[in-house]
């Protein structure tokens, strides 16, 4: 019986063209706050914003940039809002993967007619920098994309918001865009938002992991990669798998209530740079021990990078046919044990750190023993 492990499946039939990842939007319980922890630790500015002082009765939004990233930080002023709602259930989370396209309109009706359901109807806003076409549909879980058509928009985000400046001194740390987007779905649910991103966007699957490829001793899980045709959009698709513990999957979705992202990668050109910013400025990053560098130089052959500045900094390195790759992923970011975040750096190599993977998951078994949740 033929299993499908990395091969590469299919040829791009874009339902329409994506040029890149718009904007992340987080619902979280205090987005000032957030906002803050984003510029100081990870370096983002603040651009722009919208609140009560903008005329908004219900909701503040943060819009923070870096490279080619940008996320909004949005919360409730009051609890009868969906955002304080989704906020009670999930904790900060990823409400909107956004999506920068052409023809919002068309993108979005293009997907309803393919099987998607409408989470916002198409609404183009104006302000005096010009004008924004959005349009959502639903994914996995609570979460939307949102399709953003920009008519050459020369503002710093959208109608709406009002341009605003980081009231801090911000050092960037070099992160240049989101490389993929990782969602957790439900025992038994990766093939069908596998086939949704399949048969609503003309997604292509590019690999495929079963729980072979990623488990150790006590946890496993499955997972299959879709992406659009220029390759701009990536998105993991895990779900959980039969193993002696509780896989890192289960724990997610038993503390955000559901499917949701997991984590976001941004890609850097220097990771040792970027890495060791983070790292002063207070962010936690899952650890690897020694050992694992022990056998680096085997597996991975040669590298521009010092294996001492990689083991001191703790980052991991893989290869594949094409080149190789550094990764580290943080802790998640909030206290319950949700979304974290991905660095990576790509020297030729496309694929995913499938070498880390054992040691990547014995360390996040670690973290759930200490919360008691293995
Ligand atoms: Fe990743």
């Amino acid at each position: 019986m033929a299993t499908l492990t990395e091969t590469k499946i299919g040829v791009a039939q874009d339902a329409f063209p994506i040029k890149g990842t718009d904007h992340i939007e987080f619902y979280v319980g205090n987005a000032k706050q957030a906002a803050h922890y984003y510029q100081s630790a990870f370096g983002f500015e603040l651009v722009a914003y919208a609140g009560p002082e903008t005329g908004l009765r219900d909701r503040a939004s943060y819009v923070l940039q870096q490279g080619k990233i940008r996320l909004v930080l949005t919360s409730a002023l009051g609890p009868e809002s969906d955002i304080a709602q989704h906020v009670h259930l999930h904790g900060d989370g990823v409400k909107v993967l956004a999506l920068w396209v052409d023809d919002a309109k068309y993108a979005y009706y293009t997907a309803l007619e393919r099987g998607a359901k409408s989470a916002a109807l198409p609404q183009t806003l104006e302000d005096e920098y010009g004008m924004v076409t959005t349009a959502s549909i639903h994914t996995y879980g609570d979460t939307w994309h949102t399709f953003v058509e920009r008519h050459n928009y020369r503002g710093p985000f959208m109608p709406g918001y009002r341009p605003r400046r980081s009231e801090m001194e911000v050092q960037p740390i070099g992160l240049k865009y989101v490389d993929h987007c990782v969602g957790n779905v439900e025992l038994g649910m990766m093939n069908h938002w596998v086939q949704f991103y399949q048969e609503v966007m003309g997604f292509n699957l590019l690999v495929t992991f079963d729980d072979k490829d990623i488990s150790t001793e006590y946890t496993a899980l499955m997972s299959k990669v879709v992406s659009n045709g220029n390759g701009y959009i990536k998105f993991p698709i895990n779900e959980p798998a039969q193993g002696k513990k509780k896989s890192q999957i289960e724990e997610y979705l038993d503390f955000y209530r559901g499917a949701g992202v997991q984590h976001i990668a941004v890609a850097t050109d220097n990771i040792l740079y970027t890495v060791s910013e983070l790292r002063r400025r207070g962010v936690e990053f899952l650890y690897v021990p020694d050992t694992y560098y022990d056998t680096v130089p085997e597996r991975v052959g040669h590298i521009k990078e010092n294996l001492e500045d990689l083991r001191r900094l703790n980052i991991l390195v893989d290869r594949d046919e094409e080149g190789y790759l550094l990764q580290i992923f943080t802790k998640p970011v909030q206290d319950r044990p949700t979304v974290f975040y991905e660095i990576i750096q790509r020297q030729g190599a496309r694929s995913f750190g499938k070498g880390n993977f054992k040691a990547l998951f014995e360390s996040i078994e670690r973290e759930q023993a200490l919360r008691g949740t293995l």
